[in-house]
């Protein structure tokens, strides 16, 4: 079988390794003749980073960079992101990278013609509609690890640096017109980061899966993806250079943050503050939360896993997915235990309004309140 596809759901994706090659053809496709590379302070010096610049710059698109991108991105990158696109005279956005890379690369073409403030526009009813969208500079994406799913997402989570809290800023628009899946960008990535962002991936699927809201779209879309992590994160942790298993994995990606159009869960309430506050990579944080999640949902959740154990090729139901959940951890490197990662009994007070106020917390099967939240963070700490 051939990895390769042009998809146009939920956005033109070219997926297949060397695709990177195909970027001006896309950026003429989203009517760019002098993009912004947007990345992060890491990959800012890589060679795919250059490389992906040097193709830039041979086809007369220039090779314009803002890397000054933390890995919680904040207000004050998007500022100085949205400053380096008007001082260069740029037409579009190339957001590149894993999470931050991609997110802030999307505020930037968003923001650059916006006049209010970017907490305007936070993911609250129809707020969004308060933004100008003829002023939304065009955005091709380009992710460098298997994870976030940004590249098809229509929001951005930026941080407010001054109450340490994530915000989710949502547009239609934000959706990249033009996404390039190569997986062979992917191959660089350290051990620690490929079962990190794998495991992003999962428990998109996992929430969204466990989700009570109805999509059946998404449903079938999840539990594919976990497949694919299942089958193949192994193999990419592995082997970094197994660009079948990279491939694989791009895909769940992807699949997963469409998937969670359905809603997210307790997971990802739990994370967001956590990392806001310890600054915690996300998906590691997701891993480490999962098993107490699944013990809280079961009741809720335990028929529809019955049937994913199955497919999964997993015995057992879901008393068997949620052994499989630990195994999986255990073998990719992952803490058991939140106070591994820094997380303090002292700041779970903190973390439990933080949880409360996420907009994750909404999709949970079960009702999230100060008091099981309270029982959720002691249990996974
Ligand atoms: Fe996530």
């Amino acid at each position: 079988m051939s990895l390769q596809g042009n998809w146009s759901y939920p956005t033109a994706i070219k997926f297949g390794a060397g695709r990177i090659r195909e970027l001006p053809e896309a950026c003429a496709a989203a009517g760019m003749k002098k993009p912004l590379l947007v990345t992060d302070k890491g990959l800012a010096d890589l060679p795919i980073t250059t490389a992906t610049l040097d193709i830039l710059e041979t086809a007369g698109l220039g090779r314009g960079l803002f890397s000054d991108v933390d890995p919680n991105p904040n207000e004050m990158n998007l500022d100085a992101g949205v400053a380096a696109y008007k001082a260069g005279g740029h037409d579009g956005v190339i957001a590149f990278g894993g999470g931050s890379g991609l997110d802030l690369g999307k505020m930037v073409a968003f923001m650059a013609g916006q006049t209010r403030p970017v907490w305007d526009y936070e993911d609250i009813g129809d707020w969004w509609t308060r933004a100008d969208a003829d002023a939304i500079a065009p955005i091709i994406a380009v992710p460098t690890t298997a994870g976030t799913g940004s590249e098809v997402g229509r929001a951005s989570v930026i941080t407010n640096s001054e109450t340490h809290v994530k915000k989710i800023i949502f547009h239609p628009k934000v959706l990249p017109a033009v996404v390039i899946c190569d997986p062979e960008l992917t191959v660089g990535m350290p051990k620690f980061i490929t079962a990190g962002t794998g495991l992003d991936a999962f428990a998109h699927c996992v929430e969204a899966f466990s989700s009570p809201h109805y999509h059946p779209m998404s449903q079938g879309m999840a539990l594919e993806g976990m497949r694919l992590v299942k089958d193949y994160l192994p193999r990419a942790y592995a082997d970094g250079t197994d660009i079948e298993a990279r491939a694989h994995m791009m895909s769940a990606a992807a699949m997963g943050a469409t998937a969670f159009q359905k809603g997210l869960g307790a997971i990802h309430a739990m994370s967001h503050p956590i990392g806001a506050v310890f600054n915690t990579h996300h998906g590691t944080t997701n891993a480490v939360c999962m098993p107490a999640v699944l013990d809280f949902n079961a009741p809720a959740i335990a028929d529809r896993f019955d049937t994913a154990a199955a497919y999964l090729g997993i015995d057992g139901g879901f008393d068997g997915f949620r052994a499989f959940v630990q195994d999986f951890n255990d073998q990719l490197g992952i803490p058991r235990r939140l106070s591994d990662l820094g997380v303090t009994e002292a700041s779970i007070p903190t973390l439990v309004q933080g949880a409360l106020i996420d907009p994750s917390c909404g999709g949970n099967p079960i009702k999230l309140t100060e008091d099981n939240l309270t029982t959720l963070f002691k249990t996974a700490l």
